[in-house]
């Protein structure tokens, strides 16, 4: 199983680091364009591999994609990532552009691939990864779903004082001030939440902070966070490579699901070989209902910037 990252930067790197070291896979390719930084940060990976005991072979590349040939999955975290006073739509016209070249270059020699995107703006990134790939909506997913509920869970572990590996969360909608985090739908070994956390204000306050999670980590770091999105793709990756079929929250097109059309939108759904083989839809209330539609009007309206700079090219 041969894997690309496309973006050797910081979260393309622990990407590639998790991959190797959990050998989910046997082959990672790091392509950057930054001359030399791919073979370097592949290098030093693989200099790792004698300390931390694993064999996945991994080699980098400057902006060579014929040493990504016929890839299985690639991960694009190729663009730039935010400052502080920034939001993700800020990031469209750089990003949009550099996912374009990327995801041509992958298609062309990796045409069977599974795309999984990370580049932000992310729903509206992985709207232009798949037109521009014309590959089918289940095989060019985003990755955001996965953070978003990693930070909503481990907030909440905090605030229990229970372990984060007890406790099962889904969020959908958007990567962005619009997500929507599902407390109805979130489980503590089993237990719904809502009978452990019946403090409103506490829950709330949670909620808030996993909606702001990236916002905290720029106003901190100065760049945006990385060990757990890096990580979170490998899950991604590893699900699709093992066809584990696990249940995770991605963003891909909907066709109605939901109620919702020709929007890109995190949604939970099964995950295995095939990249996105079921959408799971959850029955919601009439305010998660609501929350759901401001969120995908507002991913809407970022489509709409990409289609017009997309149009004046
Ligand atoms: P970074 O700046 O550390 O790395 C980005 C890398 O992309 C750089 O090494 C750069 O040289 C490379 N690059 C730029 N143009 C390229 C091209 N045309 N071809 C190949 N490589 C190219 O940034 P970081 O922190 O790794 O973030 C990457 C992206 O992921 C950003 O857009 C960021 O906002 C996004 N992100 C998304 C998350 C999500 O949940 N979906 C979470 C964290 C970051
Ligand atoms: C994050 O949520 C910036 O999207 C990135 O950390």
């Amino acid at each position: 199983m041969k894997v690309t990252v496309v973006g050797a930067g910081n979260v393309g790197a622990t990407c590639a680091d998790v991959l190797a070291y959990k050998e989910i896979v046997n082959e990672v390719v790091l392509v950057d364009i930054k001359e030399g930084f791919a073979q370097g940060k592949a290098l030093d990976i693989w200099q790792k591999a004698p300390i931390d005991l694993y064999d996945t072979r991994t080699t980098g590349s400057t902006n060579d994609y014929t040493k990504s040939a016929n890839s299985d999955i690639v991960v694009i975290t190729s663009g730039l990532p935010r400052k502080p006073g920034m939001t993700r739509d800020d990031l469209i016209a750089t990003n949009a552009e550099i996912v374009k070249t990327v995801t041509e270059n992958v298609v062309k020699h990796s045409p069977n691939a599974i795309i999984i995107v990370v580049s932000n703006p992310l729903d509206v990134m992985t709207y232009q990864a798949h037109i521009v790939s014309k590959l089918p909506r289940t095989r060019v997913i985003g990755m955001a779903g996965i953070l978003d509920t990693a930070r909503y869970r481990a907030f909440l572990a905090e605030e229990l004082n229970v372990s984060p590996k007890d406790i099962q969360a889904v969020l959908l909608g958007g990567h962005g001030n619009t997500m929507v985090p599902l407390p109805r739908y979130t489980t503590v070994g089993g237990i719904p939440l809502l009978e452990l956390l019946k403090d409103k204000a506490k829950l709330d306050a949670i909620v808030n902070r996993t909606i702001n999670g990236g916002g905290e980590l720029v106003q901190l770091m100065g760049t945006s966070a990385w060990y757990a999105p890096g990580s979170a793709a490998a899950q991604m990756v590893e699900a699709i490579a093992k066809d584990q079929k696990r249940v995770f929250p991605v963003c891909m097109k909907l066709e109605g699901e939901y109620g919702i059309k020709d929007t890109y939108l995190g949604v939970p759904v099964v995950l295995g070989k095939n990249g996105v083989e079921k959408i799971i839809e959850l029955e919601l209330t009439a305010d998660e209902k609501a929350l759901l539609l401001t969120s995908s009007g507002h991913v809407k309206e970022v489509m709409d910037v990409l289609d017009k700079i997309n149009a004046s090219k």
